[in-house]
């Protein structure tokens, strides 16, 4: 059974403490509970997929403490700033380019240049960030395909012992997760609606682009999938000439030239935590092409093969 503790002092001292080890916390916010981990630590938040049995990797929420804790983690335009300025603590989410040497999961990115960042105005989850002095990675709590969860046991009944604390904070206040706000150039884009309407997002920033999933994207900025430039070749059982490898598990030496490893044990978790961040190295060797080995398709494996299925395959207008 899952372990909902109260979310006084001690609870929340607990709490902290099995997120700075690297452990999974459920928690309230003002929307609904999120499931949270370090945000900077990779394994941790490849947990928060495993635990959510999502069948690809979608970009995650990463909530941060103030304004300030935002700032030093990405680029905030003024078109940006304004918007925290006005709701921050509160239910909105803004999609802002990462800052170069981002502390940040390229996982909780799912790869893209860009991180969707909150700060929550729930006391609970409030005293979690400053607790645990950490930028806090957190969909909400629930397994894939089902809604999301406005109290402590709608989590337990999704998760039960697969995540390691729930804090109990009572029946979450919107009970509908936080306005998703992107930007494309200076104008600001709806990408999901939320508990902030479209009325007040658009008194401060004038008229929003909308953006739904047909669409094409304006360059670059709202991209919704990470595309490596070299080409990738699936399954290879051997590495060509001008390839380099993107392996995984045990056999491979390092006789074959540049070669990353997304686990050497085949530990499918450890593979999640490092695929972003290994893609992206192999993309910047110069190759001509990425082989990549087969992974197998259970567990994370299959969120792994749906993302390096998309990255294969060149994007095209829609
Ligand atoms: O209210 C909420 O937002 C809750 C609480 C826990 O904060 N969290 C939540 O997270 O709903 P999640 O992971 O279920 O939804 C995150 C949304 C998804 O629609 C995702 O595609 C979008 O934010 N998103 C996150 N990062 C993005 C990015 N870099 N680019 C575009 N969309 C992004
Ligand atoms: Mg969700």
């Amino acid at each position: 059974m899952a372990n909902i503790i109260s979310a006084d002092r001690r609870g929340i001292a607990c709490a902290a403490d099995v997120l700075r080890k690297g452990g999974l916390v459920a928690f309230p916010t003002e929307t609904v509970y999120g499931l949270g981990a370090d945000a900077t630590n990779d394994n941790a938040v490849a947990g928060i997929f495993e635990a959510k049995g999502r069948p690809r990797f979608n970009p995650l929420i990463v909530h941060v403490l103030d304004f300030d804790a935002a700032a030093k983690l990405a680029e905030l335009a003024p078109a940006a700033v304004q918007l925290a300025e006005r709701f921050w603590p509160g239910p909105l989410t803004l999609v802002v380019p990462r800052k170069l040497n981002c502390p940040l999961s390229l996982l909780a990115s799912a790869g893209l240049d860009t991180i969707a960042l909150r700060v929550p105005a729930h006391p609970v989850a409030r005293a979690l960030l400053a607790s645990s002095e950490l930028a806090i990675a957190s969909p909400s709590a629930n397994r894939s395909g089902h809604v999301s969860p406005t109290t402590a046991h709608h989590v337990a009944d999704d998760f039960g012992a697969r995540v390691d604390f729930i804090l109990d904070g009572g029946r979450t206040a919107h009970g509908i997760e936080s306005t998703v706000v992107g930007f494309a150039g200076d104008s600001a884009v709806l990408l999901r609606p939320g508990a902030v309407v479209r009325e007040d997002i658009e008194e401060i920033a004038g008229a929003l682009g909308a953006f739904g999933p047909d669409r094409v994207s304006s360059p670059g900025q709202l991209a919704s999938h990470y595309a490596p430039q070299t080409p990738l070749r699936l399954n290879a059982d051997a590495v060509l000439p001008g390839e380099v490898l993107l392996a995984f598990g045990p056999r491979v030496s390092d006789t074959e030239g540049i070669v990353r490893n997304l686990s050497r044990s085949g530990d499918l978790k450890e593979a999640a935590a490092n695929l972003f961040a290994m893609l992206r190295e192999l993309d910047v060797s110069g190759a001509q092409c990425i082989a990549v080995m087969p992974i197998p398709d259970h567990g994370l494996g299959e969120a792994i093969n749906d993302r390096l299925r998309r990255a294969a395959t060149p994007v095209t207008a829609a």
